[in-house]
């Protein structure tokens, strides 16, 4: 459905800033800009789950906002159902608008606080000119029974719900405009874990329900694979293994997704148990990104950026030792 190759995108300071914010800008990046996705390769096929994973900073996020649409990448193509996103004329963007939506990850700063639930989901059909106002007003109570709130709550602003509340407002929303993929970015993360595991199995329902494409964004690989068909896990703006989740007892893993799993089953929190810190982005290491952190590395990794190669059975894995 969706396919990524070599995307890079980096963040260098916006024009707007004043001379003081540039020249601060300039010292902390030391020129460079913040590497966040750096030529990486993902394809999402239709009807599945595909678990995005990886450690806070990795570009999961940037990598979401490309997916949707949202940022344009350096370099490196999109492509939507085979077509480069680029190249789409005024009808093909609406309807790519249309049919990719995006739950972004902080849901608090991503509903304006100034409408009201149901001005909040009647937007996008609004803007987009769909039915009339008593089929706006029907569409709208719909969502709200679909996502499990009563209508009678429609009036209410987003600092009325509480933070579950506001996830499920934000997911009708993203499923006002009926679409094909739904990007997910931490639906979850910032709940108590009974909240978490109801806006999980929403989440589930709805996809069976709609027969949604769902990128599922989190930094919880244990959560991922509870829910995803397959799943990438990223490391400094890379794809370091790809795999379906049925290969996830497989005891040669990449170095990083074990220590991932390690401390997803292992740890009393979600808090990595990785020695080191995670890589800087605007100083990526040389060869690998995860060679100083990685118990297996040798010197080819600090030389060398692995290729990804094909590892076993549907997965990619990007190890000088494994492929
Ligand atoms: N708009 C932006 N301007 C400048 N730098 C940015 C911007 N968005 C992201 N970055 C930087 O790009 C890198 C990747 O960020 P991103 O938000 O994609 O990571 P993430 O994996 O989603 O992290 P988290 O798990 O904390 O949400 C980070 O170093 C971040 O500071
Ligand atoms: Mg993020």
């Amino acid at each position: 459905m969706l396919n990524l190759a070599q995307i890079h995108k980096t963040f260098h300071p916006s024009s707007s800033l004043s001379q003081e914010l540039m020249s601060f800008w300039r010292r902390k990046s030391r020129n460079t800009g913040v590497f966040a996705v750096r030529g990486l390769d993902l394809e999402v096929r239709e009807g599945e789950i595909l678990g995005l994973v990886g450690e806070s900073g990795s570009g999961k996020s940037t990598l979401g906002r490309i997916m949707g649409g949202l940022y344009q990448p350096d370099s490196g193509q999109v492509l939507f159902e085979g077509k480069d996103i680029t190249t789409f004329d005024r009808k093909e963007k609406q309807l790519f608008n249309f049919r990719v939506q995006l739950m972004f990850q902080d849901p608090s700063s991503s509903l304006n606080p100034r409408l009201n639930a149901r001005a909040a989901l009647s937007e996008g059909l609004i803007v987009h000119r769909m039915g009339s106002r008593a089929d706006r007003r029907r569409k709208v109570d719909q969502l709200f029974h679909e996502v499990g709130l009563t209508p009678d709550l429609a009036d209410r602003y987003p600092h009325q719900f509480s933070g579950g509340q506001r996830q499920r407002l934000c997911l009708a929303r993203a499923l006002s405009l009926d679409p094909d993929l739904l990007i997910a970015d931490e639906p979850a993360s910032a709940l108590d874990v009974s909240i978490q595991a109801q806006i999980i199995n929403l989440l589930l329902s709805l996809k069976e329900k709609r027969g949604l494409t769902m990128v599922l964004i989190s930094h919880d690989l244990s959560l991922v694979c509870l829910m995803a068909d397959r799943v990438a896990v990223m490391y400094g703006g890379l794809i370091m293994e790809e795999f379906p989740r049925d290969q996830l007892s497989r005891s040669d893993h990449h170095p990083y997704v074990k220590a991932l799993w390690a401390s997803a089953e292992y740890a009393s929190t979600n808090d990595l148990i990785l020695e080191g810190e995670p890589p800087d982005p605007q100083n990526p290491p040389s060869g690998c990104p995860f060679h100083p952190r990685c118990p297996e590395a040798q010197d080819i990794c600090s030389l060398k950026a692995p290729m990804t190669k094909p590892f076993g059975l549907d997965c990619r894995c990007a190890c000088h030792f494994r492929g």
